[in-house]
């Protein structure tokens, strides 16, 4: 059974999404930015000070493994998680892969006063946040399957997108 795992830039809605997909399809949700600060103890932006960003990165990978051959569910990754290819092959094994997309100046809306995010740290500001989501783009492109615009749109109307097109690719659909 294919798992549903959700990508996109920070701020573009994967956990929000996650948890009402969960809600309306009644299944478990794995978020892995707090699984691995969980199981390490420390917020993200600790377990960037305290062991870097390459540390983290091979923990969303061992994250990724492990899931492989769980039941069936729900994925919100973290922003940088299609970046590595090796992740991408392991999503894409067992999961239908879903990119959230927004706006720069949305997603700056959204996150701007978050303290949680090491990466823009000093420099969250739009112009930053377009550069990346530029620098990310074909990463992104290449690890999907679906992509759902979520500028402007009510959570309910998002996750109702994504259920009819996921209809005949999981099971609880
Ligand atoms: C990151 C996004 C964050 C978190 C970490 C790195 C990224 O997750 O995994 O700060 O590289 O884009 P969210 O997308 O949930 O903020």
């Amino acid at each position: 059974m294919k798992h549903i795992v959700l990508i996109g830039f920070m701020g573009t809605g994967k956990s929000t999404i996650a948890k009402n997909l969960s809600h309306m399809l009644q299944m478990e949700v794995l978020e892995m930015d707090e699984e691995i600060a969980c199981r390490e103890g420390m917020s993200i932006p600790e377990i960037f000070r305290v062991h870097g960003e390459a540390y983290f990165r091979e923990k969303e990978t061992e994250l990724l493994v492990e899931i492989e051959n769980k039941e069936q569910m729900i994925l919100s990754c973290g922003g940088g998680t299609p970046l590595r290819e090796c992740n991408v092959i392991e999503m894409k094994k067992n999961g239908i892969v879903i990119w959230l997309t927004a706006e720069a100046k949305t997603i700056w809306k959204r996150i701007k006063d978050d303290k949680n995010r090491p990466l823009l740290k000093g420099n969250m500001n739009i112009e930053y946040i377009q550069n990346m989501i530029e620098q990310r783009h074909e990463k992104y492109q290449n690890a999907s399957d679906l992509i759902v615009k979520t500028d402007g749109r009510e959570v309910s109307e998002i996750c109702e997108e994504i259920i009819d097109k996921l209809k005949g690719e999981v099971t609880h659909v």
